[in-house]
């Protein structure tokens, strides 16, 4: 598959999806000229599967490099590590010809990815996603940071990669409810810009569905659990280059998020709100996203943007990924509309809404009253 090329005023370069693609590392690297030292970062999980097979491979073709294993999880994405990540790094002899390589799903990408925009004031970065969120989000864009008690993502840098190589074999390996989380994103990429990617969603879902039913009834009942999304085939690897591609189109209009890239939020100020409420790490990032994509779908057909028929058609897919789109029993109405208060995209005291305007489409609202996100909120139980 054709790489996909990122263009901004922070740097261009090109984003590579498909099987097997990390082994194309070193001869790239060779390619950009990257001739000084490599230091791979990734977490506990990767680090075993993945890092230390692809320190052999450089160490093969002759490249100097050296790795740092974080602990796996969110709790990593914050400033005490990446303190030990400058001390390992400037301890070590780090130069500015050098080059990060963030081996990993978003906290790995977020978080080396800050130690290299800031270390030196910025040395090169490489971004190596090995989760679906990452592959079809986090690294591609260049947002890099780390969590504040006060919140997440509050401290960090706009610093683009040199080259991101999203290999799809890796995502064998991630667990079920991991891929099912970066589905959403998938799907929330579809709904704003990709009416045909949402299409091909929907057949694969279809498939999915089909190739259960026919399934012998001793396998079915182990495959009650929703399949699609739930495991893992080469045929995703077009879709997942697909829902790149949406990213990568919004960056090269908006690399700073001042218009079209705050369409990217879509189902996140709620979702927000829903995963803050949960209490961080009892929903994943991709289910409270799905839960906020179908409230302020139902937001958006309030106000007059979709009708019913595309609020039930992004629920329909959502849930055939197997993800949530209810609003857990026992959370609070006033409490997430509070919590939507404190979005980062809070202005002048406006929440500015990125809302769905069909399959396919999206736009920035700043008009929406707060009488309707307590109806959208009060219909989703
Ligand atoms: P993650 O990085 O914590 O990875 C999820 C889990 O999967 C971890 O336990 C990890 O060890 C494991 N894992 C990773 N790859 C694996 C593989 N191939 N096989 C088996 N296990 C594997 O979480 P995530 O969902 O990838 O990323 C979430 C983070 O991304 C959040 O911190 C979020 O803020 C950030 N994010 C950043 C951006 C951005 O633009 N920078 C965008 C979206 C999200
Ligand atoms: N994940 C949102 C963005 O990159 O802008």
């Amino acid at each position: 598959m054709d790489p996909l090329m990122v263009r901004t005023p922070g740097g261009s370069y090109e984003v590579v999806v498909g099987p097997g693609v990390l082994a194309q590392l070193p001869e790239r690297l060779a390619g950009l000229g990257r001739r000084g030292a490599l230091w791979l970062v990734s977490d506990a999980a990767v680090h075993h599967a993945f890092g230390e097979p692809l320190e052999a491979q450089l160490r093969a073709a002759g490249l100097a490099v050296r790795s740092y294993a974080v602990p796996s999880g969110e709790s990593s994405k914050d400033l005490a590590v990446v303190s030990q990540l400058y001390d390992w790094l400037i301890g070590g002899g780090v130069e500015r010809r050098d080059t990060v390589l963030a081996l990993g799903g978003g906290v790995v990408g977020d978080l080396a990815g800050f130690a290299a925009a800031t270390v030196l004031r910025g040395v090169g970065l490489v971004q190596l996603p090995t989760t679906l969120l990452a592959m079809v989000d986090s690294a591609v864009g260049g947002k890099t940071g780390v969590n504040h008690p006060l919140g997440k993502n509050l401290i960090g840098a706009f610093h683009q990669p040199l080259l991101t190589l999203a290999d799809t074999e890796t995502l064998a390996t991630l667990p079920p409810r991991e891929l099912r989380s970066g589905w959403a994103e998938v799907i929330k990429h579809a709904v704003i810009r990709d009416a045909g990617l949402f299409e091909m969603l929907e057949a694969d879902a279809r498939r999915t569905t089909d190739d259960r039913q026919q399934a012998e009834p001793s396998v079915r009942s182990e495959r009650a659990a929703p399949a699609v999304g739930g495991r893992w085939s080469v045929v995703d690897a077009a879709l997942i280059r697909r829902a790149v591609k949406v990213k990568v189109d919004v960056v090269n209009v908006d690399e700073r998020e001042t218009g079209e890239r705050m369409l990217l939020n879509y189902g996140h100020t709620l979702g927000h709100a829903v995963e803050a409420a949960a209490g961080y790490g009892s929903l994943l990032h991709g289910e409270a996203v799905a839960i906020g994509m179908h409230l302020e779908a139902r937001l958006a057909q309030l106000h007059g943007l979709v009708d019913a028929a595309m609020v039930a058609r992004q629920r329909a897919l959502l849930e055939a990924y197997g993800l949530p789109t209810r609003v857990p029993d026992g959370m609070d109405d006033e409490e997430l509309l509070a919590l939507t208060l404190r979005d980062k995209k809070v202005r002048a005291g406006k929440v500015r809404w990125a809302l769905a305007t069909g399959i396919g489409s999206a736009a920035v609202r700043d008009d929406v009253p707060e009488s309707l996100v307590r109806e959208a909120l009060r219909g989703a139980r």
